[in-house]
């Protein structure tokens, strides 16, 4: 029914080469049940990925393989708004004049930055340093009331929520107030080698990192060499981090409980527990896979779904940047 709005969701991941499993069990996967109960926009944000240098064949084909992957997970095109974000370029209309409402301050205390720039020390641009900005567009243009992220998000969305909230209070309500949702299954994917570490897809270790281009006999080596310790015992606790990690993601992999885990594993060995996991999860990634590929071939159909996506969400984008223009003072053009 036109006037039971259903809340709004948007999020986005960046086609910053490759995904890994992390971003399919803390995002992808999580936003699936929700296209039942919101409406649902989500973005592959090439506009962040500049933020730091990319091989421009490599961002197209990593922009067209994420569109792909979003499908192949079960995010279906006629339910959900899914769109390229540099297809929509009020996203960087309102990023400017969001600049404008933004503090050098606030900027420069988002520990995403802190954490970037210290790992990209030749090249800390002046768009890492506003990139929070552009993501505060990215959610305000919708009017969105729900954003799915992993825990390093959440300052983002809250700077997004203070943004929206200062240019509200200067002019009239403009933005709806966005909420931060840390979904409970996106428990962090940690290091394959070093479980102390969360799972990210930069790491130089091919090891440390399960991709969803991964095929079976490399999900399954990786699982073999993964590290745990030596006492022995498949057991859900903090001294067992590397332990514990695989009882994560084998667990959100089967759907078992901890505890059934615990007790499926009993006295048996690690070897054991490993090869499970692997097996596990190679069982799980294996038709998103393929039917990523799948689709890949079939480019028509992909450039079918990323224009529809962005003329939607350029309709609805528009309406918000109309109304943040007028009151700002800007002629209507
Ligand atoms: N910054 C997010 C990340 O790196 C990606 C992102 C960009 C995003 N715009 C967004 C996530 C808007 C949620 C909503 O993970």
């Amino acid at each position: 029914m036109e006037n039971q709005r259903k809340p709004i969701v948007f999020s986005g991941i960046q086609p910053s080469g490759r995904l890994t499993i992390g971003n399919y069990l803390g995002a992808i996967n999580n936003w699936i049940p929700m296209e039942e109960t919101h409406d649902c926009i989500y973005s592959i944000v090439d506009a962040h990925a500049i933020t730091v240098r990319q091989e421009p064949k490599a961002l197209r084909e990593a922009t067209l393989r994420l569109l792909a992957t979003y499908i192949a997970a079960g995010l279906d095109p006629k339910k959900n708004i899914m769109f390229i974000q540099s297809h929509v370029p009020q996203h960087f209309e309102l990023a400017w004049i969001l600049n404008c409402y933004t503090m050098f301050g606030e900027l420069s205390r988002m520990t995403q930055f802190k954490d970037k720039s210290s790992k990209n020390a030749d090249n800390i641009n002046a768009g890492l340093f506003t990139y929070p900005v552009l993501m505060a567009s990215d959610i305000l243009l919708y009017q969105t009331d729900d954003v799915p992220v992993g825990g390093d998000q959440k300052q983002h969305v809250e700077l997004a929520r203070d943004i929206a909230n200062r240019f509200n209070g200067l002019y009239s309500d403009t933005f709806k107030l966005p909420n931060p949702v840390i979904g409970k299954k996106s428990a962090k994917i940690m290091s394959l080698q070093e479980p102390d570490k969360k799972m990210s897809k930069s790491d130089k270790n091919e090891k440390s990192i399960i991709l969803l281009t991964d095929t079976d006999d490399q999900i399954i080596k990786k699982f073999k060499s993964a590290v745990t310790d030596s006492l022995g015992q498949v057991k859900y606790c903090d001294e067992q981090p590397g332990i514990k990690n695989l009882i994560t993601i084998y667990s959100i992999a089967t759907g078992k409980t901890i505890e059934e885990i615990e007790l499926e594993f009993e006295g048996k060995g690690y070897g054991d527990f490993k090869m499970a996991v692997g097996t596990a999860v190679a069982d799980m990634l294996r038709p998103v896979r393929t039917k990523t590929d799948e689709l890949l071939k079939n480019k028509d159909y992909l450039e079918e779904v990323y224009k529809e996506g962005a003329e939607r969400a350029a309709r609805i984008a528009q309406r918000t940047l109309d109304k943040v223009q007028r009151k700002i003072g800007f002629i209507h053009r």
